[in-house]
């Protein structure tokens, strides 16, 4: 939630930094800023609304400079409004700040500020209280001189700077990622993390601050993933990495795994649809040299486990938000049927306050797209703070998650813009399966077994491929019901978990009522609901459980309600008479099923916000990873 960007070079700020904020835009998008420093002037923009109006406002009255920050906003603390929006400054005007995170203690520190005279806030923002209580430090400690060689802006401004930074920093109780300029030291910029993420771009002549990689990949892909706890300074051609309890460590610089034409929109009008239609490769990719047919299992070497640790698991917790909770339930099934190993699944929100019974030889898996998920982290450092062996199912690779894991299996699905995760699941999926395939074959699973399973999983990208031919009729069907004031989706086994998933994609980015359930939770209450005009969706491929389906599909005919079903293989033939619309899926083991299933719920969720006039990447209220709780 809220991105930062930072540069200081040789070239011209604002164009970089607008560019980079476009590139963040999916972290927030209430309102955004920049301040850009021009002789001892700061020049700030800002405002309430999207990067498109700040773009505006700054064409409108341009911002000069060779170095500066910026931020767009999800709410936390204050209102939407252009006071709120960042950067903030300090008592003098002289210092500011744009912050990513929650200052849980700003209404004490901002007591504290208030007692010691510094009565000039213009916000209602936790933010503003850091760049005052940052500005009143460095009022206080020693200027430089200003005669010999510690004029203001020299060294010695800089240290007080970085100084009067980490001094704030440890009256902090909450989570950043900041970043600070003075108007008085010329190119230079004081950054830090804690608890979200910060990553330093080290160019030529140049270096960035950005919350991701993507917002500064486009000038260069040589980075420092900051760790939490440090401390960073930088100007044109250096930069000093320390933490902020003042000590040094190791900070490599790694190369970024893709380029700015990866995150490019191309030809599709929503990152969503590009990121619907990639799924066949990234599936493709989530298994890439994960699967070994001499012994007809799976490798996960980011495990870090040997075979007797494998076959000693007695118990399995998956946790995640959201989407990626959903893949989790999906999970819990499978690693029952394929490894015979009891999985329990719980919000990651929920799990971390939980006072769960401790039990030996448990792994802890944390699935998050984002790896930063406040949640999601949360739960992991409650498991790892219990002694449980921790992994991260994780996209972003160097996220806090995945650092902070003893080892973890990566998605590589490339960057996902779209606030609403696609291919991530599917490949989440995937990666549940490999585990399933590879504890399976160390208990259960039969050579037979496990050649059949890694067949039907070399089989998927193509048939995923098919999947998305049935874009059209789903438009179709999207058009036919545009009138629907909401809809119900229902699965069973397996395909319970895609039933969540189609009810929140659609609740994300059409704000229409939606809700997931068990296929025969129907009786129990939910049939209540059912009514001519309320669509309900049955995720019944032709598996162990469609019989059982169609029973519930009867009970929703009798009672006058649309059906769109989802099926596979000879469930169309069956579905006939009573389905409104049938859309066939190819046919794969059970298992896998929700790897197709999801494709044409994903499309229905996308074709309707369109039809709609929904803002699909971007709608309204969320933002794409959730860093705060
Ligand atoms: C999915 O469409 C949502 N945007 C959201 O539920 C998301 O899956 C959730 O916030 C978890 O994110 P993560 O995978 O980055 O941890």
């Amino acid at each position: 939630m809220c991105g930062i960007v930072g540069y200081v070079g040789r070239s011209q700020a604002a164009p970089i930094l607008l560019d980079g904020l476009r590139r963040l835009e999916y972290r927030g998008y209430d309102s955004a800023g920049v301040a850009i420093i021009n002789g001892d002037q700061v020049e700030t923009r800002k405002c309430a609304g999207r990067i498109a109006s700040l773009a505006k406002l700054i064409s409108q009255k341009p911002a000069t400079g060779s170095y500066g920050i910026s931020h767009t906003r999800w709410a936390t603390h204050g209102k939407v409004t252009d006071e709120n929006a960042h950067p903030h400054f300090d008592a003098t005007g002289k210092i500011a700040l744009v912050h990513n995170g929650v200052i849980e203690n700003y209404q004490t520190l901002k007591e504290q500020l208030i007692q010691d005279g510094d009565t000039n806030f213009q916000s209602d923002t936790d933010t503003e209280v850091l760049a005052h209580l940052i500005g009143n430090i460095y009022q206080k400690l020693n200027p430089p001189s200003p005669k010999g060689s510690d004029v203001a802006g020299g060294k010695d401004s800089k240290a007080r700077l970085v100084n009067a930074t980490r001094a704030a920093l440890k009256q902090v109780i909450g989570t950043y990622g900041i970043a600070v300029v003075h108007a008085d030291i010329p190119d230079f910029i004081v950054g830090a993390r804690r608890g979200s993420p910060l990553v330093l771009g080290v160019g030529k002549d140049e270096n960035f601050l950005a919350s991701d990689v993507s917002a500064i990949v486009a000038h260069t892909r040589d980075v420092v993933y900051l760790n939490d706890f440090d401390l960073v300074s930088l100007d044109r051609e250096n930069f000093e990495i320390s933490s902020i309890e003042g000590t040094s460590g190791e900070h490599p610089v790694s190369k970024v795994e893709f380029t700015a034409e990866d995150i490019k929109k191309g030809d599709y009008p929503h990152y969503m649809l590009k990121e619907i239609c990639e799924q066949p490769d990234t599936v493709r990719d989530a298994m890439r040299g994960r699967l070994t047919y001499e012994e007809c299992t799976a490798k996960l070497g980011g495990l870090d486990m040997n075979p007797a640790e494998l076959r000693d698991i007695a118990r399995i917790v998956l946790i995640g938000c959201g989407t990626a909770l959903h893949a989790a339930r999906v999970g819990e099934y499978l690693i029952e049927q394929l490894a015979n190993i009891p999985v329990d699944v719980d919000f990651a929100s929920e799990y971390r306050h939980r006072n769960t019974p401790p039990t030996e030889h448990t792994l802890v898996f944390a699935i998050s797209q984002s790896g930063e998920t406040a949640d999601t982290l949360g739960g992991l450092r409650e498991s790892k703070r219990k002694g449980y062996r921790t992994l991260g199912i994780c996209n972003n690779v160097a996220s806090t998650i995945a650092r902070e894991s003893d080892g973890g299996v990566y998605m590589h699905a490339g960057p996902e813009i779209g606030v609403a995760a696609t291919k991530s699941f599917t490949s989440q999926l995937i990666i549940l399966n490999l585990i399933g395939l590879l504890l399976g074959r160390m208990r259960q699973l039969s050579t037979a077994q496990g050649k059949r399973m890694i067949d039907a999983l070399e089989a998927l990208p193509n048939q995923i491929e098919a999947a998305l031919k049935l874009s059209d009729q789903i438009k179709s069907i999207a058009k036919k019901y545009v009138e629907a004031t909401g809809m119900l989706f229902f699965g069973r086994q397996f395909n319970y978990p895609i039933a969540l998933e189609g009810a929140l994609k659609l609740k994300e980015i059409t704000y229409l009522f939606a809700e997931g359930h068990p296929s025969a939770e129907l009786k129990h209450g939910i049939i209540a609901l059912v009514r001519p005009d309320l669509p309900s969706i049955f995720i019944a491929p032709d598996d162990a459980v469609f019989s059982k389906n169609v029973n519930n599909i009867e009970q929703v005919k009798a009672r006058k309600g649309p059906i769109i079903a989802v099926t596979s293989g000879n469930g169309a033939k069956q579905l006939k008479n009573l389905a409104a619309d049938i859309v066939e899926v190819p046919t794969t083991i059970d298992c896998l099923s929700p790897v197709l299933t999801v494709i044409p719920l994903q499309l229905l969720a996308y074709h309707l916000a369109v039809a709609l006039g929904r803002d699909v990447d971007k709608p309204r209220n969320l933002a794409k990873s959730v860093t705060v709780e």
